[in-house]
């Protein structure tokens, strides 16, 4: 089978699309621009390598999305870009040439919507044609400008085509015409195939895909993040079940200096009387998650008959009840718990709490939710004897 490796370009400063982080990284139904691009090739099994070309600021950015792609492709190294779009490709296939694949395409990673479809018949027609390109025959009638707004001239309509990525070349070919180009001072050209056919290749050009647009423009990434968030949408309406489980836990309070919260120690004039550490928000959560998987409850799973769980932290709770969710295929979409007590005060630890329970579940902060009240000095809670948590978790199961 021939060697294919695909160059995603990331270098770019996305001047145009404005504010914040560069284009590639901003979110798209929660996940960055250049996360939605790899997964598209990085799930294609005629897609052998991949090698991101980043902006060495970028690097945090990349490391974090590189943890989170599923690959059977092989996910190389970064390596840095250059200054113009024609420096980032060329630097993707110097890095590659110690080991040459068959085929190379290069790719945007400011285009996330790339099919697989569109990924076959760019493989295709490399094999066919040795260079080509995906193209779309313009909708709109195009005039040639000069610099004072005069239209110098009206192509015809028919012979002209708006082309997009993934382009797709014999690698050889493609880094001998970029090497050549380098050499002769030439810089700045826009895509690939400009540079094929300053060196004289023959490029063809094969079916595009009108949904394939790059991201330039912040009104681009605000109607991309609705087309995605609504195939996200489509997803779960088919092939998953939402759940929602709830939880509540209580422990008196004894002697002691500390009691510990959604996995963080806080110190206080107090302790708990508990079996394990008596942490009732992440005893709270765990029966959470287990109500939403319908089975049983912490005292089922971990009975406090049961000497190992004597002092036990209870993030093993926890990171078990996940663990029976992810063996059904379900997915944790979100945590909220509510700390009901007249002390300590939560608010100092709310962010610190929250961090941690994100990390014991690998969830993003933002879908952790940690809350608190007093029972008005009523009750157990109000009359200090001991503290209390109830929680909800959301999850999705496969149908
Ligand atoms: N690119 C690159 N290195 C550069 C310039 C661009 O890798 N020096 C990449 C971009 O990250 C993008 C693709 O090439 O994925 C297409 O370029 P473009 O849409 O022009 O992106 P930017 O150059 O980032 O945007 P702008 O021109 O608005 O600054
Ligand atoms: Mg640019």
């Amino acid at each position: 089978m021939a060697d294919i490796a695909v160059i995603i370009v990331a270098a770019g400063r996305g001047l145009r699309a404005g504010g914040g982080e560069p284009k590639q990284y901003r979110l798209l139904d929660g996940a960055p621009v250049l996360a939605h691009t790899l997964r598209a090739f990085a799930a294609h099994p005629l897609i052998g390598r991949i090698l991101t070309v980043i902006h060495p600021d970028d690097r945090p950015l990349y490391d974090a999305i590189h943890d989170t792609i599923e690959a059977t492709a092989t996910l190389l190294p970064a390596v840095a870009g250059g200054d113009t779009r024609q420096m980032s490709v060329r630097a993707g296939l110097e890095a590659l040439a110690t080991e040459p694949p068959d085929y190379i395409l290069i790719h945007d990673a400011a285009r996330p919507f790339v099919t697989a479809d569109l990924i076959e018949r760019a493989v295709g027609a490399a094999r066919l044609y040795g260079a080509a390109v995906p193209g779309i025959p313009m909708a709109d009638t195009v005039k040639v400008v000069d610099s004072q707004g005069k239209v110098r001239a009206t192509p015809d309509r028919a012979s002209l085509y708006a082309v997009q990525t993934p382009q797709a070349f014999h690698y050889t070919s493609l880094q001998a015409a970029h090497a050549k180009a380098n050499e002769q001072g030439i810089d700045g050209l826009t895509d690939d195939a400009a540079i094929a056919e300053w060196s004289g290749m023959a490029v063809q050009v094969f079916e595009g895909d009108t949904g394939n647009m790059k991201l330039t423009r912040a009104e681009d990434i605000e109607a991309a993040d609705r087309r995605m968030r609504a195939r996200h949408g489509y997803t779960v309406r088919l092939d998953y079940t939402v759940r929602l489980g709830t939880g509540y836990d209580v422990h008196a309070f004894a002697d002691g200096d500390h009691i510990w919260l959604g996995g963080v120690r806080i110190d206080h004039t107090r302790g708990i009387l508990a079996h394990s550490d008596g942490d009732v928000v992440l005893h709270a959560l765990t029966d959470a998650v287990l109500g939403a998987l319908a089975d049983g409850d912490i005292g089922s799973h971990f009975p406090p008959s049961d000497p190992q769980w004597k002092g036990a932290s209870s993030d093993r709770f926890l990171i078990h009840a996940l663990d029976l969710l992810r063996a059904r295929g379900g997915v944790l979409d979100h945590l909220d718990a509510t700390v009901i007590c007249e002390t300590p005060k939560i608010g100092p630890h709310r962010e610190a709490i929250r961090a941690r329970i994100a990390d014991i579940c690998g969830l993003p902060l933002d879908a952790v939710s940690i809350k608190a009240t007093t029972s008005e000095r009523l009750g157990f809670t109000g009359r200090q004897e001991g503290i209390a948590a109830q929680a909800a978790a959301t999850i999705r199961l496969p149908l």
